[in-house]
């Protein structure tokens, strides 16, 4: 079967209240068109039309690398109007077009595949489904003998049909000389002067009434996208159980689609996992920590409020609570980053640790390295940036300064409370702060000149 599909992308989304257009709004992390585009993709058409509009610029240049044509609809007369910008494509067409709409992202493409079985043998068909709440959607409107006589929009809408709880999903399939003979024949004179879709059912339409109201919300408002990012955030979820992850409040839980994490994996409330991150196998993740595009390995701890950007973070390590890993961090193993601590383009070897208070930053740190409490890589110098480069079995006390450029030698030991702006050798104690003075019985004499100064 020869099929087009029409995605209508052209709406101002006036209902937004956004400089931004409509479609490109992200449902659970991905721009809701994308959704309905991927589910297009799925049923192999031939081709995949996008009808743009408002901000087209902003809507092509997003799809720019994906497989569809565009047809501009300079001026948006309704759905119907941004159906017809598309019949150039359609004339001398031998096939079925599937018209969608470019904000209803939750669209499962099974569900288009079984209506497309059931559709395909008739002329005009769309699809409906029974809701709790038809508010805002066009009605569905049947006779006596139960055949379609119209849809009606809810602004045109009586009370009677206000009351119908069937209503017009905004998916369609039809012949295509069909549907632009259809088209030919609509007119605006309705409440909102537009030209609506929905009329091309006038002249009978076969219905397919699908089962599951959720695939069909269609995103008008910013409360509709919270809603359908929840449902797409709780499917993701769902999956990521079945595949043997525990997830310990799956209402609360954030995965983006490209993210892979490993079976027994646990993860706490309020965790955010997002871009291309992988995950691996029994790792603990806990509440409030986000993760960015980066890989973790086995077994793992991200404790509480943790931050993880463009990071590696290697096998059996432990990071935060309250750490931030920035771009180029890379724990090779068994590391230990403890509490408020920050890491940046820093390389971390095997069994090295910075339990609290520290950043690290344009660093290459060995083996079982131990940086002390409040260590600080002195990176940059107002102008650019330098290296802090660390050997193995270093030990550096509390309260270091590394004013970079400087190459700390394996084995050496840095005491606390230095400034290191020189190079370290191997197996050497480096320690610059001034020697201690204990000047006896000094705060007695003190205190008993400051009460005679009182009159006291
Ligand atoms: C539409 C249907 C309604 C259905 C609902 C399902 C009409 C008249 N109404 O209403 O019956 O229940 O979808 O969600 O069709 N668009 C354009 N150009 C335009 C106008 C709209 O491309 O001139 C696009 C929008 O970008 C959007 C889609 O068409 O992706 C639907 O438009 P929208 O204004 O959201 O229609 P609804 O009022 O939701
Ligand atoms: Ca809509």
């Amino acid at each position: 079967m020869n099929l087009k599909v029409i995605i209508l992308a052209a709406g101002k989304g006036t209902r937004m209240k956004s400089e931004k257009p409509k479609v490109l709004f992200d449902v659970a992390g991905k721009p809701m068109i994308d959704y309905v585009i991927d589910a297009s993709n799925k049923l192999n058409p031939d081709e995949i039309i996008v009808v743009v509009g408002n901000k087209s610029e902003l809507v092509t240049e997003h799809l720019g690398g994906k497989n569809v044509s565009f047809v501009h609809q300079t001026e948006q007369k309704g759905t119907g109007h941004a159906v017809m910008c598309a019949s150039q494509s359609l004339k001398g067409f031998n096939g079925k077009v599937l018209i969608l709409c470019g904000d209803m992202p939750l669209i499962r493409h099974e569900t288009l595949a079984k209506f497309i079985e059931f559709a395909k043998k008739s002329k005009l068909s769309f699809i409906s489904v029974k809701v709790r709440k038809p508010e805002g959607y066009g009605r569905v409107v049947r006779g006596a003998d139960k055949a379609v006589l119209k849809i009606v929009e809810e602004k045109d809408a009586n009370e009677a049909e206000k009351k119908i709880n069937e209503i017009n999903t905004g998916i369609y399939l039809a012949d295509s000389d069909i549907l632009l003979e259809r088209l030919d024949k609509i007119d605006n004179k309705n409440a909102q002067g537009e030209y609506y879709l929905t009329d091309i059912v006038n002249e009978g339409a076969d219905v397919f009434l699908a089962e599951d109201e959720k695939e069909f919300i269609g995103i008008n408002d910013k409360f509709q996208l919270s809603v359908a990012s929840k449902e797409v955030w709780e499917r993701r979820a769902i999956w990521h159980m079945k595949n043997g992850v525990e997830i310990l409040d799956f209402e609360n839980c954030y995965i983006d689609e490209d993210v892979e994490i490993g079976p027994d994996t646990v993860i706490y409330p309020n965790v955010y996992i997002s871009g291309s991150t992988k995950i691996g196998k029994m790792c603990k993740i806990y509440a409030g920590c986000r993760i960015v595009d980066s890989i973790v390995e086995d077994e793992v701890e991200l404790k509480d409020n943790s931050y993880i950007t463009e990071s590696f973070v290697g096998k059996n390590s432990s990071v935060g609570p309250m750490a931030q890993l920035r771009p180029g961090t890379k724990l090779l193993g068994d590391n230990k980053i403890g509490n408020f601590v920050e890491t940046k383009k820093a390389i971390i070897g095997k069994k090295s640790k910075a339990s609290h208070l520290t950043y690290l930053g344009d660093c290459e740190i060995g083996e079982n390295v131990n940086i002390g409490c409040g260590t600080i890589t002195c990176n940059y110098d107002g102008i650019s940036k330098h290296k802090t480069i660390i050997g193995d079995n270093v030990f550096v006390g509390s309260d270091v300064q590394f004013v970079a450029p400087v190459k700390i030698g394996s084995n050496s030991l840095i005491g606390a409370g230095s400034t290191i702006t020189k190079d370290v050798p191997e197996g050497a104690l480096a320690i610059t702060r001034g020697e201690q003075r204990n000047i006896e019985g000094w705060v007695k004499r003190w205190k008993e000149k400051k009460m005679k100064f009182r009159g006291e």
